[in-house]
């Protein structure tokens, strides 16, 4: 079957600002598709109201799309392999809601890109559950592939928005661990609003993390790691674990993606972060 545009997330037309290279990470910048629910048209009389966003900025996206190249496999992989393990973002509820309930540890990693990270530790962890959000198209089909490869039965792929689809389509206290590694980290001042890290999504973290959930976070620049430190010190439904820290040591765990041995290369460091959710409610700090 002839892979087309991207239909499992519903592309909404690209905006120009979009599309600024200068304001990505260096070395990398991403097609994506915004979620349908972040349109601007209201809901259908007779349709429930949805559910309002808990972000300040629900129309800010993360990341910016980029017409990656995708190789034959990764086109193929997109087509016969999206029904094993990828969910729609239409059908988030009925793909996911057995591991909702179900007693298995779930981690979610936003921002998966090759999904090297997020493969590995779910063929070295058979014992949890993994969901994985990715916008950009060759990182989903190569993130297919391996699990393919990997024969995994425990992983599952959204092709989408995390923001828009935590928000709007996740319960309260459905996570026990969330993995945000090297997030695009919007250098310019002006572009600040675009990162990931933001107060107001640190306490949609805290509302979908169960007690003792964890936030592990990894970047190679030092200005965004300040910054992730100060947004989760204002949040006071998390603890920071390092100690003495205020950054940890790299996890041993932690498998080196891609971009990571780029930036090693490039004589980049990284710095970890790793908060847990505490018993506080979480919008303690609203
Ligand atoms: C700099 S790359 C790092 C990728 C990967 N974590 C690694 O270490 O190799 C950041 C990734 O986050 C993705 N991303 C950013 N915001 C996102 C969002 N709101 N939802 C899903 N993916 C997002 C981008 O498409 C990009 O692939």
């Amino acid at each position: 079957m002839q892979h087309t545009a991207n239909p499992r997330s519903l592309n909404s037309p690209q905006k120009p600002s979009e599309t600024d290279a200068n304001n990505a990470h260096p070395s990398d910048a991403h097609t994506s598709d915004a979620h349908p629910s972040l349109s601007a048209s209201p809901p259908e009389p007779k349709q429930p109201e949805p559910k309002q966003s808990v972000l300040k900025h629900p129309g800010i996206k993360s990341y910016v799309r980029r017409t990656g190249r995708l190789t034959h496999a990764q086109r193929e992989a997109l087509d016969a392999l999206w029904p094993r393990y990828g969910i729609d973002a239409a059908h988030v509820a009925q793909g996911l809601s057995d591991w909702w309930q179900s007693p298995v540890p779930l981690t979610v990693e936003i921002g998966f890109g090759d999904g090297d990270c997020l493969s590995t530790l779910a063929a070295r962890h058979p014992e949890r559950h993994y969901v994985g959000f990715e916008v950009h198209d060759p990182g989903v089909g190569h993130a297919l592939l391996m699990a393919k490869r990997l024969g995994l039965n425990n992983l599952r792929l959204l092709h989408a928005d995390a923001q828009a689809i935590l928000t709007e389509c996740f319960p309260a206290q459905c996570l026990d661990e969330v993995l945000i590694y090297f997030p695009d980290p919007w250098h310019k001042k002006r572009h600040h609003k675009r990162r990931l890290v933001q107060p107001e999504f640190v306490r949609l973290l805290a509302k979908l993390c169960k007690p003792n959930a964890y936030v592990r976070l990894a970047t190679d620049w030092a200005p965004y790691a300040e910054w992730m430190l100060s947004v989760f010190s204002g949040a006071l439904a998390f603890d920071n674990i390092a100690s003495p820290g205020p950054f940890t040591p790299r996890p041993p765990e932690r498998p080196q993606t891609k971009f990571e041995r780029r930036g090693l290369r490039l004589g980049q460091s990284a710095w970890d972060l790793c908060f847990r959710r505490n018993q506080l409610p979480w919008d303690a700090d609203a």
